[in-house]
């Protein structure tokens, strides 16, 4: 394929599949994110097939994806690899819900490429396993009050479904934000035990630290800010966290559910040199298989590790996912793989930036090259934190976004979350990538 190319044609299937699942399906989705999924249209559209770097629509149009099932499928769908993998699997048993051999192994992979990980326990969402390091975090410490800082994101589980995204009336002052429940549902306890604190300010951080000394059990954050158009860390920023939180005896962690294993073999930690003493991950480690991990410290894990602090799952680690997930952390140990996949980010990120400059709009585009987002910041400057995100354009996005689609280039509808990229894309779809982002530029 080459160049430009119309995809989006006609979506009606798409529309009669969504009127028949509002009938079963509450609100016709699975997922409260899904409902957006495709920017100005009013019904999502319905995938049918995957293959590599592409995916089709139930309508039969074609696109380039870099939703990539939220950067889980990340060598591609329907990876050969571990389809091939997986078939052995389908055959001799897909969960026995007893011990295994492939999550042993898949262990050891994980303490092979992840510096903090001493000791590993499985999940089966990027939910699961936050709310596993956040147990384990409180039973190592025996204190309740965990920080977390406005904007990231940490799965829907009540425990940290606090300030995702709070309305600017609701949000309180800068340097001490208010802790607000990202949905109705969320007890006034588990809301009082979380802290919120503006991310990339040492100065707002040690006034947090100091007004709840000795009730802390965590400090948690994304490390490149996924959930707010990737946010990078300011320089130092992590490296303070680490220090400040040594200092104090609380327990850092690193949700890696979508730097893991994806901005390179160690993932965030590896790639800014500063270990957390617990961390989360998912989406890449499965490869498109439903699977998480929560590791570290051995002393932090330790608890869990005697029984004495509690974790549990019938799915954890099933045959089937930890298989998978084999699979794909064998192929990312090797760093040119996560290397070829930063690059051809890279590519695109660097068209989008001289289509920006070519015609005078104000963007930034941030993160690294296996994620990264356009914001249309006012000044087109890089964003520091989730309140310059709020001042972006983001209808601006979504105009943006849907001109991508209509060029056959799928990404994700929130501008707030990001593009991921797959080891599979090939350089003819990297070219009619960067052809699209000019005409969806020309059009804007
Ligand atoms: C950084 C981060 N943490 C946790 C989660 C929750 O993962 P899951 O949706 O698998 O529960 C997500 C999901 O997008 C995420 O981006």
């Amino acid at each position: 394929m080459n160049g430009e190319f119309q995809a989006l044609g006609g979506t009606d299937r798409s529309r009669v599949w969504f009127e028949r699942a509002q009938e079963s399906l509450a609100g016709g989705i699975s997922s409260s994110s899904r409902l957006t999924s495709t920017g100005p249209h009013p019904y999502p559209l319905y995938m049918q097939s995957g293959s590599g770097t592409r995916i089709r629509d139930v309508d039969g149009n074609e696109y380039i994806d870099y939703l990539i099932s939220y950067g889980s499928a990340v060598l591609g769908h329907a990876s050969p690899l571990i389809t091939q993998a997986l078939t052995g699997v389908l055959s001799t048993g897909t969960m026995f819900g007893t011990c295994n051999v492939p999550e042993v192994e898949l262990a050891e992979q994980i303490r092979q490429m992840v510096p903090c990980a001493d000791l590993v326990r499985f999940a089966n969402s990027g939910s699961e396993a936050v709310q596993g390091a956040v147990r384990a975090a409180r039973g190592y410490t025996g204190r309740s009050r965990i920080v977390k800082f406005e904007g990231h994101y940490h799965g829907w589980s009540d425990t940290l479904a606090i300030s995702n995204r709070p309305g600017e009336s609701e949000a309180g002052p800068y340097d001490a934000p208010h802790s607000v429940p990202h949905s109705p549902g969320i007890p006034a306890g588990v809301v009082d035990d979380v802290v919120v604190c503006p991310w990339n300010d040492p100065a707002a951080l040690r006034t947090v630290l100091d007004a709840h000394r000795g009730e802390l059990a965590a400090v948690i954050c994304e490390p490149i800010v996924a959930n707010n158009a990737c946010t990078m860390p300011g320089p130092g920023y992590l490296d303070l966290l680490r220090e400040e939180c040594t200092g104090r005896g609380i327990v850092l962690i690193f949700d890696e559910v979508c730097t893991g294993f994806r901005t390179g073999p160690a993932g965030a930690q590896g790639l800014f040199g500063v270990l957390p003493d617990l961390a989360v991950f998912s989406k890449a480690l499965g490869g498109g298989l439903p699977i998480a991990a929560f590791a570290g410290r051995r002393e932090v894990m330790e608890p869990l590790a005697e029984g004495r602090v509690k974790h549990g799952g019938t799915y954890n680690a099933s045959p089937l996912c930890a298989t998978a997930a084999l699979v794909t952390l064998r192929a990312l140990a090797d760093p040119a793989v996560t290397k070829r996949i930063d690059e051809a980010g890279r590519r695109v990120m660097e068209a989008v930036r001289r289509a920006a400059r070519d015609r005078g709009v104000p963007c930034t585009v941030q993160g690294v090259g296996a994620m990264f987002q356009v914001v249309f910041t006012p000044d087109g400057a890089p964003s520091r934190r989730y309140r310059d995100l709020v001042r972006a354009d983001q209808a601006r996005y979504d105009v943006f976004r849907h001109e991508l689609l209509k060029r056959g280039v799928h990404s994700n509808a929130y501008g707030m979350a990001c593009w991921f990229v797959s080891a599979s894309v090939t350089e003819d779809e990297l070219a009619a990538t960067c052809a699209a982002v000019e005409g969806a530029f020309t059009a804007l």
